[in-house]
């Protein structure tokens, strides 16, 4: 299971990093426009940040099948191996990602994906990955963590070498929920991630294990000094 940080920002996403070794960045418009500047050339300074092997989500603009087409050309080439292009579900972004497929752009995430229709869709043409927003639906008095654990059970009943890639989380029990489904990937926000990596009651253990140990021991003293 892959652990992305849904992000733009590059400071914030070294800080991430070195609390934990996640598996790559995701990334979309509105995400790129609280970071300002030119956008290509800040996916470029996160991909040149990025460990060898991690993945980088960018999501292509145009609206027609071909303007997708070369807009999606223009991204691979730009930012290399281990790029991929996210693609909204809409009938032209079905038609583009078939056409990705057969010119040899196999690294495409469909995005968008309010409904389980629409990721099967977007797999069955061709896409690697599909991203189910949970919150959103929510949002819309539906069940996202439903709609994304039936895309997964969809994909596994029909043996289609798509994951989902599930996005839009609101808090670390949503997130849980998925990952006890065996999901395949989980993109979430910063805040969201810092709330699975902390855990309060484990770090109050600890001050009661070190205090201990500095009255057995003395102050400031590990086993190293014993
Ligand atoms: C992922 O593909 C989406 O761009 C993103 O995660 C949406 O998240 P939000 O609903 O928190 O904006």
């Amino acid at each position: 299971m892959l652990l992305l940080i849904d992000h733009a920002d590059i400071r914030t996403i070294k800080e991430l990093y070195e609390e934990f070794p996640y598996d790559g960045v995701t990334t979309n418009p509105s995400i790129l426009k609280e970071v300002g500047g030119n956008p290509l050339q800040v996916l470029r300074e996160i991909r040149d940040f990025l460990p060898q092997g991690a993945q980088l989500h960018a999501q292509l603009i145009a609206r027609d099948k071909t303007a997708m087409l070369k807009e999606a050309q223009h991204i691979w080439d730009a930012l290399g191996a281990d790029t991929y292009v996210k693609v909204p579900v809409t009938r032209e972004g079905l038609q583009a990602i078939a056409a990705m497929r057969a010119k040899g752009i196999s690294h495409i995430t469909a995005t968008a994906i309010y409904t389980s229709l629409q990721a099967f869709l977007a797999a069955k043409a061709g896409a690697r990955y599909t991203a189910p927003y949970v919150n959103r639906i929510d949002n819309l008095g539906a069940n996202g963590v439903q709609t994304a654990k039936d895309i997964h059970t969809m994909f596994c009943q029909y043996g289609l070498k798509a994951d989902v890639l599930a996005a839009s989380f609101k808090n670390s029990q949503q997130v849980l929920e998925l990952l006890k489904a065996g999901i395949g990937a989980v993109t979430a926000a910063p805040d969201t991630l810092r709330q699975l990596v902390q855990c309060d009651a484990a770090a109050c253990a600890i001050d009661v294990f070190t205090r201990d140990f500095y009255a057995l021991a003395g102050e400031g003293k590990t086993m190293a000094d014993c």
